[in-house]
């Protein structure tokens, strides 16, 4: 998807930089064989290395992809143990070793928590460099909707998602939008049922990731590049003119968020900058769920923090 311009525009050469484990060296290499062989116009350069030095050395944007996956048996705490070591590494390389004003996505879980370590670790790179994928929740937000009322993705706009890339993260439909043959309608009432809005369409997206892994046996694979390019894609080229997309970026204490957490806002973006959406209404139950996902977000922070002591 990069190399054919999905994420930075048809006009934009990249040179790809991947880095795998040296366990994966070999499978590394025939990716990029086979980057070579689709003869990209856009790919002027592959590098496949299990060095960290040699990836991060002069990148422009960051896709952090590399987690270490929860197994059987594994606590929360291992898990969190093992990913905050892999983040606070690859924030120092990319510190030492990026361009200057790298632009860093996270995506491996807790994304959230790895990119706040990230950001701890790279003090060099502006908070504002720093965020984590929300919008593979954003997209699903709109798929549900768009499924339910049998109307085109493209034609909802403006869901939020706010907070943790997790089961507690508060899928919010209050602004959104929907086109139809009579013009733009908030999507409560084109929908019509806020039992269902409250509910189910709550937890079906807050539980999307669990019923891929589960059908898939493994984790989303083309929905997360996808989001992963829109989220790039809009951060650099800018959001379309009247909509807004989520991201987790670093709370700067909007919306009563604390200061200090990488927590998903809705966010416009213009000239390479994003800026959080301001004065949405929030009403009761908004606000009890953006709390909740806070505080889990507080939680690991606190976990991340006594790995690393
Ligand atoms: C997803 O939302 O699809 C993934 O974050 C799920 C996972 O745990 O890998």
């Amino acid at each position: 998807m990069i190399a054919r311009g999905i994420m930075l525009g048809p006009d934009q050469p990249v040179i790809l930089h991947m880095l795998d484990i040296e366990p994966a060296a070999e499978a590394l290499n025939g990716v990029k064989m086979e980057l070579i062989d689709a003869a990209f116009p856009l790919l002027k350069g592959v590098v496949a290395t299990t060095d960290v030095v040699e990836a991060c050395k002069d990148v422009n944007i960051a896709v952090m992809v590399g987690g270490f996956p929860r197994k059987e048996g594994m606590e929360r705490k291992d898990v969190m143990s093992k990913n905050v070591s892999i983040y606070k590494a690859q924030a120092s390389a990319l510190e030492k070793h990026a361009a200057p004003n790298c632009k860093v996505l996270v995506v491996a879980n807790p994304a959230n928590t790895n990119a706040l370590i990230l950001k701890e670790f790279a003090p060099s790179i502006p908070a504002k460099n720093i965020t984590c994928l929300t919008r593979l929740d954003h997209n699903r937000a709109m798929g549900q909707i768009s499924e339910r009322l049998k109307v085109h993705v493209s034609d909802v706009k403006n869901v939020i998602i706010w907070g943790n890339h997790s089961s507690t993260q508060y899928p919010d439909v209050n602004h959104a939008t929907v086109t139809t043959s009579k013009g733009e309608k908030p999507v409560r009432e084109a929908v019509a049922d806020d039992n269902w809005l409250n509910t189910e369409f709550i937890t079906t997206v807050q539980q999307r990731g669990a019923a891929i892994i589960k059908a898939r046996k493994l984790s989303s694979a083309l929905s997360a590049a996808s989001s992963a390019c829109d989220h790039i894609r809009d951060w650099v080229l800018g959001t379309p003119k009247g909509t807004w997309v989520s991201m987790g970026v670093y709370s700067d204490g909007s919306y009563g968020i604390p200061e200090g957490l990488i927590y998903s806002f809705p966010v416009t973006c213009e000239k390479g900058e994003w800026s959080i959406v301001k004065g949405l209404k929030v009403d009761e139950f908004s606000r009890a769920k953006m709390d909740a996902t806070a505080e889990e977000l507080a939680e690991e922070k606190t976990l991340a923090y006594s790995c690393l002591n």
